[in-house]
């Protein structure tokens, strides 16, 4: 059984040092976490999957790390200055500030129908009832409190304010003069990175179409408001691929990119059937998308919301920067010279004529996916003795620590370095992190373990060194299984093959 609340993965991830809010000993900072020690290594191992199966595992694709602060005309030709923005309403009782489809979304049924009439919508269709809200902010603000719209912090019916567009990207000053020329934006996806690095990429590695470039990376918004948890941050970060193909076989090459996608959710633990794929309406779509498929994944709490969008991005960003910058004066008749000039074009494979290329985008959101991973993984039990035990039963690939070695007493020297040289050994097997536990209490230790995740533990005990009660057993450890709880003794001659089977 998958995690039922929200709450339930929280708990644990602070408990058991996955997640804490960011700078927690002044408070917090809304919309900022920070991965802890086993944080990190799901987080890491996650990115791995990702890049293993989308990079490596094709022969059709490149990597990339482009730097995070872009220069502001990137985002300026790229659409985002003029239109990446949420809309915000604030009540002018408390001076809370809200964004207005999250507002409307968790009001009553009732309250919602209000609105909707107010607007001449159907209740049925929300996003058609926020387009008609941010199209006519007068009547949206006198609708909300006809309504009855209550603020959600204070519980009272809100004055609001007319809504209006936020800009969501973070501003910052280049250097030391802090003039109108001296800024630029943290950037607000990943994906520009590598539209703008599309010529050197192509340069530097002689691709022809199709192909794709990934990268793995930071992105800021600063969300109205932010929140459940790491679903919706303002520091986040995407596992992007764009991929490049001629103009016509891009709505092909969507449908590949769908299924593979969900493949490689269903190899991390998340199935098919908690996902479902919106195939995004007309009026939402993003404003460089010719057709999206969103990714639903059914969250704990939460219910379906998006894990991973799927968008056919078509020649906009490639098209737009090419013909921004010939409006720049960086390069003339675009038109005229595509073929001398070939800025952000390719070949065309039959023709060779320059092209620029159609993308395809499968943009997944690293946090969003380590929370999924992390509620289908969290299974409660209870065990034959009656006790309940909470297990994160992670596919191994995933799991933050792969084998904890436990020596069954911390204060016998004997048990202590015989564990440290096996989990040495272990290490070396290139697995992933192999822990040496030796808190010293096997019970709390197989408990923890469960909890987070660890497939294999191994314990050294006097047995093991040829001092308990049965001699045959010298030389073995016992091996403990997560899932099954079954516990076998294995030869420390065979321990590395022997986990290096069940691990892969
Ligand atoms: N380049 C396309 C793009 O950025 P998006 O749908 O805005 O598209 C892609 O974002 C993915 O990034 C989402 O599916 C989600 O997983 C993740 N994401 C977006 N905003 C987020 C936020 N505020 N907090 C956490 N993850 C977010």
């Amino acid at each position: 059984m998958p995690a039922t609340s929200m709450e339930e993965l929280v708990s644990l991830c602070k408990r058991r040092g996955f997640i804490f809010q960011g700078s927690e000993i002044y408070g917090g900072l809304q919309g900022f976490y920070d991965y802890g020690p086993l944080g990190v290594e799901l987080k890491n191992n996650i990115k791995a999957a990702w890049w293993r199966s989308n990079v490596y595992e094709r022969d059709d694709m490149e990597g990339l790390d482009a730097s995070i602060i872009m220069h502001r005309q990137v985002l300026r030709h790229s659409g985002h200055e003029a239109t990446f923005s949420d809309p915000m309403i604030d009540n002018k009782k408390n001076n809370k500030r809200y964004r207005l489809d999250h507002l409307v979304k968790d009001q009553k049924a009732d309250v919602i129908a209000k609105v909707a009439a107010a607007m001449g919508e159907s209740a049925e269709n929300f996003p058609a009832v926020v387009a008609a809200l941010n199209a006519n902010p007068a009547q949206a603000s006198q609708a909300l409190k006809d309504a009855g719209v209550r603020d959600p912090f204070s519980g009272e019916v809100g004055d609001w304010t007319e809504p209006k567009p936020f800009n969501m990207m973070f501003k910052t000053t280049i250097g030391p003069v802090a003039d109108d020329e001296s800024y630029g934006y943290l950037r607000p996806e990943t994906a520009q990175g590598i539209f703008t690095n599309f010529k050197n990429v192509v340069d530097s590695t002689s691709r022809r179409l199709p192909f794709g470039i990934a990268q793995i990376g930071k992105a800021f918004r600063n969300e109205i408001t932010p929140r459940n948890f790491i679903f919706r941050v303002r520091e986040l970060e995407q596992m992007e691929i764009e991929f490049f193909c001629t103009p016509g076989t891009d709505e092909e090459w969507h449908e590949h990119w769908l299924e593979k996608r969900l493949s490689w959710w269903e190899a991390q633990g998340v199935p098919r059937s908690k996902i479902e794929i919106l195939d995004v309406p007309k009026e939402d779509l993003a404003h460089y998308s010719k057709r999206t498929y969103d990714l639903m994944y059914d969250y704990p709490t939460l219910g379906h919301e998006e894990i991973e969008g799927i968008a056919n991005r078509s020649d906009y960003d490639l098209g737009s920067h090419t013909k921004n910058q010939s409006e720049l004066g960086l390069v003339a008749n675009v038109e005229e010279n595509l073929d001398s000039i070939a800025k952000l074009t390719i070949p065309h494979p039959e023709t060779n004529k320059p092209v620029v290329p159609f993308v395809i985008e499968p943009s997944a959101g690293v946090d969003r996916a380590l929370l999924a991973v992390l509620s289908e993984a969290f299974t409660k039990e209870t065990l034959e003795n009656g006790n309940e035990r909470i297990v994160l039963k992670l596919r191994p690939h995933l799991a933050p620590i792969k084998v904890a070695v436990i020596p069954l007493a911390r204060n016998k020297a004997e048990l202590v370095d015989l564990a440290r040289s096996i989990k040495s050994d272990l290490q070396k097997l290139g697995l992933g992190r192999i822990l040496l536990e030796d808190s010293g209490n096997i019970g709390k230790a197989y408990r923890r373990h469960d909890e987070v995740g660890t497939p294999y533990c191994v314990t050294v005990d006097f047995d093991t060194v040829g001092k308990g009660d049965d001699a045959t057993l010298t030389g073995t450890v016992t091996v403990r299984d997560r899932d099954t709880l079954a516990q076998e003794r294995v030869k420390i001659s065979e321990l590395t093959a022997y986990l290096q089977a069940k691990l892969k």
